[in-house]
């Protein structure tokens, strides 16, 4: 019987369709990331492994994983896994495209609107009894119609976000290696140089994945590029951008306000964060519905199947 390895408890509908396949499967139970003495452990014997995005999976883990044919990364983005390594040794690493497309462009939305009309501050001022009644200048935000909606990655989550602020009445501009057609013939959206695109929009979105190339785009120099009246948001991963800069120009109010569902060093954020009243912040939660966490689940078992039974991956890397 092939052994799989989970190393964490995620939806049962791919844990049982790998039973149902005939896999030995096991699941780490603790509530907890896995320690890597547990990793290393499980690792050993298993002929597939699936992983989550909070699990380091680096040479030597890999290293120990002899029989293993294939690791399932329960995530779109794949940054925790080394995976010219994995490749070096015969290993296919899979990720979860598309089926969180919607879920987390939906969030990034959520963001955008908290930030654009100040619902933390909103929500908290009337938890803590200190709404007195209706004021003519009682916090003010902004509207999204005819402002800039600048997209860093116009991948299928960076897509799908533009579609959503066009109905909004957003001008799309988009930062992107190559054109994208959709965005350009059907949302009239523009492709623009990355310091064009920091200057000019009102609304500022990461849609990158984290490599070599993305981590710290958003240098210092580069958030300085951003308009003092301008909200920025983060769904994809903190490294991508200069955190503690970016603290620095929302504690001085160079930009307007941000929206994070994603930082460096996560769970331990930078604790200045929390004391910033001009942004929004959520613990990762982009691909979180129902919907996407099932069929995430489905795909990394079907990946998982694929390769056990000497086919192609479905979604590799
Ligand atoms: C979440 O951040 C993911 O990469 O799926
Ligand atoms: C991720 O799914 C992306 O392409 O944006």
């Amino acid at each position: 019987m092939k052994k799989v390895f989970i190393t964490r408890d995620i939806p049962s509908i791919g844990i049982d369709l790998l039973k149902k396949k005939g896999f030995d499967v096991s699941v780490y139970k603790k509530d907890q990331p896995i320690s890597k003495i547990e990793l290393v452990k499980s690792v050993k014997n298993c002929d597939a492994l699936i992983s989550l995005l909070s699990d380091k999976i680096d040479k030597e883990i890999i290293d120990l994983m002899d029989r293993c044919k294939v690791i399932a990364n329960y995530a779109v983005g794949f940054n925790n896994i080394d995976i010219e390594y994995a490749k070096s040794k015969g290993i296919i690493v899979t990720n979860t495209p598309d089926v969180l497309t919607d879920s987390t462009a939906d969030l990034t939305i959520v963001l955008v609107l908290s930030c654009a009309r100040k619902i933390s501050e909103s929500e908290k001022l009337v938890r803590d009894k200190k709404f007195v009644g209706w004021k003519p200048k009682l916090l003010l935000g902004m509207e999204l119609r005819n402002k800039y909606f600048g997209i860093l990655g116009a991948g299928r989550i960076g897509t799908e976000v533009a579609k959503r602020a066009h109905s909004f009445g957003c001008k799309i501009i988009y930062y992107s290696n190559s054109k994208n057609d959709f965005l350009e013939t059907v949302l009239k959206a523009k492709k623009m140089s990355l310091n064009s695109i920091l200057k000019k929009s009102d609304i500022i979105s990461l849609h990158l994945p984290l490599n070599k190339k993305s981590k710290n785009l958003l240098s210092k120099e580069k958030l300085a590029l951003l308009k003092p009246s301008s909200i920025f948001i983060n769904t994809a991963r903190g490294e991508i951008v200069d955190e503690s800069y970016l603290i620095k120009m929302l504690k001085q109010n160079k930009i307007a306000s941000a929206g994070f569902d994603v930082y460096q060093n996560e769970p331990n954020l930078n604790k200045e964060f929390y004391e910033l009243k001009n942004v929004v912040l959520l613990p990762h939660i982009g691909s979180a519905t129902m919907e996407a966490r099932n069929n995430m689940s489905l795909l990394v078992a079907k990946n998982v199947i694929a390769i056990l039974s000497g086919k192609q991956a479905i979604t590799p890397v």
